[in-house]
């Protein structure tokens, strides 16, 4: 933790909005319509609370949190944040990302929009685990590649994000037309691709316009449950299921073999009129009732926020917007210091309400309360 940085989400965001140039804080700040449903991401935890225990031995605590088999030290993850790459001024900022990783423990879901080719940002990240989040392109067999790329780099899983297959109506953006993929920026997963490469007259290199273009005209494929047997086909990878909210669709991940389900809003970006996600996952955890791990986000502003998505059933629990800030503030020095924030922050709820480990959080559960 570094004495000159926030250790509070207030302040961090307060020092972003200097940091970062206007259209990316833009762009990273905003969500979709006029953002009730990223307002409540984040509002929505004050109206779940705690009740500590005493005389429990919570001296040690044990955060360690189970990925696929492998012991993290805890359950926060870096979301996928398809702007990461511009967070830092030298560009690379997916690579200072997974440098945060590489230093906190905490694994980077590395989005398929970055600045730097994902084999790179792998490597980045050193013994910390790394999951790659999936755009499905149009282009099965672009689709294809993209995958079996992250399988042969090392990720651990496959985080395929449903939601997202068209952008939502995010009228900050719209104002500005501030969309950084179609100026070029974050595509370097697809221009490093072969199979992108052979839909192109020209490499991007030489026409970088029409890359775009070709990108924008493959970008979303509207995936259906039918389409859960083709994904596993393309992997030996788990797969995770970003974006489910209806404790049906999460039974339905699990009857199509899905690995994990994520719930997630993704950060009230995509559809407006939703409620909090932190409000979904009480349901979502009764529907999958332990069968497969929840993974969740949306709003953790705080290491409270990380106890309480524990509390209510969350395996994972992945943070957003605040790394992003954090990047912007220090590069990967900034990133990491926003990581230790939230989990010294977590480790210390624990220590002081007698929860020595995530179980002992999850036994204590939260209760809905008023304000
Ligand atoms: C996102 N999110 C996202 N999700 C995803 O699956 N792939 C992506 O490329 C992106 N890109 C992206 C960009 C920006 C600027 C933001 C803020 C978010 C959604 C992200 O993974 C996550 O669901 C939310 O950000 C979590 O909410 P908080 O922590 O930001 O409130």
């Amino acid at each position: 933790i570094v004495p000159e940085w926030p250790v509070d989400f207030a302040t961090l965001e307060q020092r972003a909005e200097a940091a970062m140039p206007p259209s990316l804080l833009t762009y990273v700040q905003g969500g979709c319509g006029d953002e009730l449903t990223q307002r409540r991401n984040a509002s929505a935890y004050a109206h779940w609370g705690m009740v500590p225990r005493m005389m429990v031995d919570s001296a040690q605590r044990d955060l360690s949190a189970d990925l696929f088999g492998t012991r993290l030290a805890s359950p926060l993850f870096m979301t996928p944040i398809g702007v990461t790459g511009l967070c830092t001024a030298d560009s690379h900022g997916d690579l200072a990302a997974a440098q945060a990783a590489a230093e906190t423990g905490v694994p980077l879901c590395a989005s398929t929009l970055a600045n730097d080719p994902l084999e790179d940002v792998i490597t980045a990240a050193g013994d910390t685990p790394a999951l790659f989040q999936l755009y499905t392109p149009r282009d099965r067999e672009l689709a294809a590649s993209l995958v079996r790329r992250a399988e042969a780099a090392g990720y651990r899983a496959i985080v395929v994000t449903l939601d997202t297959w068209v952008t939502g109506w995010r009228p900050r953006d719209l104002n500005t037309a501030n969309f950084p993929q179609l100026r070029g920026h974050v595509l370097a997963n697809y221009f490093s691709d072969p199979v992108f490469r052979r839909l192109l007259a020209r490499p991007p290199e030489e026409d970088r316009r029409a890359a775009v273009m070709t990108w924008a005209a493959t970008f979303g494929q509207v995936l259906t449950w039918g389409d859960l047997p083709w994904l596993r086909s393309l992997t030996e990878l788990p797969i995770v299921l970003k974006g489910l909210c209806h404790p049906d669709d999460a039974l339905r991940a699990i009857d199509g073999g899905a690995d994990a389900v994520y719930v997630s809003n993704h950060g009230g970006r995509q559809a407006n009129g939703g409620i909090a996600a932190i409000d979904l996952l009480p349901d979502m955890a009764a529907a999958v009732a332990g069968r497969i791990p929840v993974w969740f986000d949306g709003g953790v502003r705080s290491g409270t926020d990380i106890v309480k998505a524990v509390a209510l059933g969350a395996d994972l629990v992945g943070v957003g917007r605040p790394y992003s800030y954090g990047l912007a503030l220090g590069g990967a020095a900034g990133c990491a210091h926003v990581l230790r924030c939230l989990l010294a922050e977590a480790d210390l709820l624990m220590a002081v309400n007698g929860w020595p480990t995530l179980a002992a959080v999850r036994d204590a559960g939260a209760r809905r309360v008023e304000g």
